[in-house]
């Protein structure tokens, strides 16, 4: 059979995004195909760098052409990416080149709630996303100092108003409300400057294009949480919490605010799951176990993993160069990748929902 660019898309038609549950050609994911005699080339489009089936879909694709072109001598599937935007108008109009906006959010503090907004905002940045993040924890702003930035935005005047160029280090832009904030500031004052001023602290950076903003929150679900939640548009909310079961209570409450907001939750991740002692490699469950996997089947969201409790976690965060960068082949490390690349394919999977709705409803009107 002659190899036609129509007969590479039937074959195509075959392969299903395991995550948004279509063929790649319905999705709109092929693109620039190409045949040279016997020599093919295929685009995939996929809706994010850090697609956690990028290998399987890239193979999905060559194992359904040589079905049905046996005789093809080269078939080069070129996997690229571009991220979907969460269409939200709120966002739009304050973040304007942000695409996707995810608050990084936990029932109490010391859970590793900054730890994990790090070290998941450099792995998706590793991965290919342009990515943000921002250190909204007013009790305790830390995330400057584990990403090992010691200097303070720049201003600059744009026009008629006053601009702040992000930080960046390690591929990502980086921003502090504890940037706004006196150090000597009592905590009380903080909360009612905070959610009045967010707004416009975030319209004020000029952050580009991004694929990802991070919000790491402040710890708990009382009014400043609340009026957080409600001022920055999200696309959603992920929680961290530790196998206790008193963290787990907080982590359940800190749900239900994200629901009573509409915000989507995209997950749980469960720090400092169980400790592997390095000399005899035997793993112990330091905090219980399971609670985080229950809570995500008790509550209905996704359970994206469980991160294990080790120093050099710790270490990474006190000399500012997170593990994902640092020692990105230990287990701990991947571990962080997987739950970063599950997170991606969450927020797809959302907005792809979306859109879809959105559809449905103009056809209905
Ligand atoms: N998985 C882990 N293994 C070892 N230490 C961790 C881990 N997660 C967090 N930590 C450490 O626990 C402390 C609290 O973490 P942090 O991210 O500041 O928590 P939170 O932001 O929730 O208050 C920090 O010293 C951090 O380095
Ligand atoms: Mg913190």
């Amino acid at each position: 059979m002659q190899i036609t660019q129509e007969g590479i898309l039937n074959a195509l038609k075959r392969v299903n995004d395991p995550d948004l549950h279509k063929d790649l050609v319905t999705l709109k994911m092929i693109d620039n195909i190409q045949v040279n005699e016997n020599k093919i080339s295929v685009d995939v489009i996929l809706t994010t760098p850090a697609c956690p089936l990028k290998d399987k879909i890239q193979q999905d694709c060559e194992n359904a052409i040589k079905e049905d072109f046996p005789e093809a001598k080269e078939i080069t599937i070129k996997m690229t990416s571009k991220v979907a935007a969460h269409a939200n108008e709120v966002k739009d109009a304050i973040l304007p080149g942000v695409k996707n906006t995810i608050a990084i959010a936990s029932g109490k503090g010391g859970v590793g709630k900054s730890t994990i907004a790090v070290n998941l905002a450099v792995a998706l940045a590793k991965d290919g996303a342009k990515v943000g993040l921002i250190d909204a924890d007013i009790y305790g702003p830390s995330i400057p100092l584990m990403m090992g930035i010691k200097e303070k935005p720049r201003v600059y005047q744009d026009k008629e108003t006053m601009k702040m160029l992000p930080l960046e280090n390690f591929g990502i832009k980086l921003m502090s409300i504890g940037f706004l904030i006196d150090d000597n500031a009592p905590v009380i004052w903080r909360g009612p400057m905070a959610s009045g001023a967010v707004k416009q602290f975030l319209s004020d950076v000029s952050w580009g294009e991004l694929d990802y903003l991070i919000f790491d929150m402040p710890p708990g679900t009382g009014d400043i949480q609340l009026t957080l939640a409600q001022t920055i548009p999200l696309t959603g909310a992920v929680i961290v919490t530790t196998p206790q079961e008193v963290s787990l209570i907080d982590a359940r409450k800190g749900l239900k605010m994200f629901h009573r907001v509409n915000v989507p939750v995209l997950g749980i991740i469960e720090n400092m799951s169980y400790f592997i002692a390095p000399d005899t490699g035997i793993k112990y469950d330091i905090f219980g176990n399971g609670g985080g996997e229950n809570l995500s089947a008790e509550l209905e969201a996704p359970f994206l993993g469980g991160i294990p409790i080790d120093p050099r976690i710790r270490i990474g965060g006190d000399k500012g160069v997170p593990i994902v960068f640092d020692i990105p082949d230990s287990e701990h490390a991947k571990i962080i990748y997987s739950i970063a690349r599950k997170l991606a394919a969450q927020i797809s999977i959302r907005n792809s929902n979306a859109t879809e709705t959105k559809i449905e409803i103009l056809m209905e009107s």
